[in-house]
């Protein structure tokens, strides 16, 4: 099992966070319409208690206390847990709001049950050794009230073997004063997604970011996985394209950039 004495995601996520707050993670359409979707699928209701895996600058554990739900975001990445605090601040003033804990989601540091423990934009899939994922999954198991849910947002790998990219985005679109150059290769021997990113800056040199690298399942490995884990009904849905969709929607192997994996005690 890995440690988490120099792990590369703290150095990622802490530059990203550097670059552009908006970078690690802007409350945008994109966001909103994963918590819409989100709140269907896990039947959410105000009052709910979610535990937010990997919760970055808290996108979802934001926008899913504005419509009443008492949440709990995990990070391991202080940057990003205070931008989230400065976004819930900006937002909301004094008004209390999600509760960010650094911490590590194998073990989260959290008490009593939930009834949805999220991990959003592959913020799962992060380890290189599955003993690691099945250790958050278990933890999730048993954090979960017995009606409660899981909710993983993870890579289609058929979407991923075929779909190597390269895309442009420039000053303003994803950080303010630099040019973004990000590619996407999936390594079909280890079942991961590499994610490169280059930041161009004028009068500066080409800055490359520390890589990311994603463990893409098929739909067979992850429930067998979950499974493991003690949980069980597992249901596997698809984006559209990168999009989500407004409802449910069947896995496409072809077309669906991401699956959504709900599964229960
Ligand atoms: C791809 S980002 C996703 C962030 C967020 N869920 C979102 O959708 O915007 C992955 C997040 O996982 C966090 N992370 C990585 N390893 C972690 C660990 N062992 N425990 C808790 N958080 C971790 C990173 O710091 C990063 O913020």
């Amino acid at each position: 099992m890995s440690t988490t004495e120099t792990p590369w995601w703290t150095e990622r996520y802490a530059r990203l966070a550097e670059i552009d707050p908006a970078f690690a993670g802007a409350i945008d359409s994109h966001a909103e319409d994963q918590v819409e979707l989100m709140t269907q699928l896990l039947r959410l209701e105000p009052g709910a208690r979610v535990l937010d895996l990997g919760c970055g600058a808290g996108r979802h554990a934001i926008l899913l206390a504005e419509r009443g739900m008492e949440v709990v975001g995990v990070d391991w990445s202080e940057p990003v847990l205070e931008l989230a605090a400065d976004t819930w601040a900006r937002r909301h003033a004094d008004e209390a709001g999600p509760r960010f804990v650094k911490g590590d989601m194998r073990t989260p540091p959290v008490e009593g049950t939930f009834d949805a423990v999220i991990a959003m934009d592959v913020a799962f899939g992060i380890f290189d050794d599955d003993a690691d994922h099945l250790q958050v999954l278990s933890a999730a198991s048993e954090l979960l009230a017995p009606d409660g849910a899981l909710l993983l947002e993870l890579f289609n790998p058929y979407f991923w073997s075929h779909a190597a990219q390269t895309r442009h985005y420039p000053a303003g679109a994803l950080a303010a004063d630099a040019h973004l150059v990000r590619s996407w290769r999936f390594d079909a021997d280890l079942g991961r997604v590499e994610d490169h990113i280059t930041v161009f800056r004028t009068g500066a040199e080409p800055e490359t970011v520390p890589p990311q690298s994603l463990r893409a399942w098929t739909p067979t490995e992850i429930r067998a996985l979950v499974q493991a884990a003690g949980l069980s009904r597992v249901a596997i849905h698809g984006t559209d394209g990168w999009r989500t969709p407004d409802g449910p929607r069947r896995l496409d192997a072809v077309s669906s950039a991401f699956m959504w994996v709900v599964a229960h005690p």
